[in-house]
């Protein structure tokens, strides 16, 4: 069953190239509300767990460096259809792929520095919001 929540973080380019506003104002435009956000770093290793899933792929190694190599910006989301509708937001993992008016083909650098996050399964928006946010941190409003 879909629920209505979504993880995401803003990636480190797009938190260095001051694009924060930007991409928040895209997010809540399309409707998400933001129900928690937090700006911090991660290490190397909490990157890899983050990204565990992908630890056999050749390009884990430079993942994990690039994701702990400035601030990010977790947030939960919330919105019918949150996990589809926010990859649909996002566009593909390659911003030369991405479609037009998406935030990656609008603010990505490449296919690695790609500006954000975007859980692809309920199961993982619940357990990558839990990564960073303790029940407390959400609100409803
Ligand atoms: P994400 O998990 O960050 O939302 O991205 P995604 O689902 O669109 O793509 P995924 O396959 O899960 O890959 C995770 C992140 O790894 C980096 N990547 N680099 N150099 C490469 O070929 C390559 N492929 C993937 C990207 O930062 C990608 O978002
Ligand atoms: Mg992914």
């Amino acid at each position: 069953m879909a629920t209505n929540r979504t993880f995401t973080m803003i990636k480190p380019d797009g938190v260095a190239a001051h694009n924060i506003g930007a991409i928040s104002k895209m997010i809540e435009e399309a409707g998400f509300r933001i129900v928690a956000s937090k700006l911090t770093q991660l290490t190397p290793e909490r990157a890899g767990q983050f990204y565990a899933v992908h630890k056999e792929r050749p390009f884990y190694g430079d993942l994990c460096k690039y994701m702990s190599s400035g601030c990010i910006v977790a947030m939960i989301l919330e919105k019918d259809n949150a996990v589809a509708d926010f990859r649909k937001l996002i566009g593909a993992t390659d911003p030369s792929k991405a479609e037009a008016g998406t935030i990656r083909q609008l603010f990505a650098k490449s296919i690695e520095a790609n500006a954000v996050h975007g859980s692809d399964s309920d199961e993982n928006a619940q357990i990558e919001g839990s990564f960073f946010f303790a029940k407390t941190e959400e609100f409803a409003y």
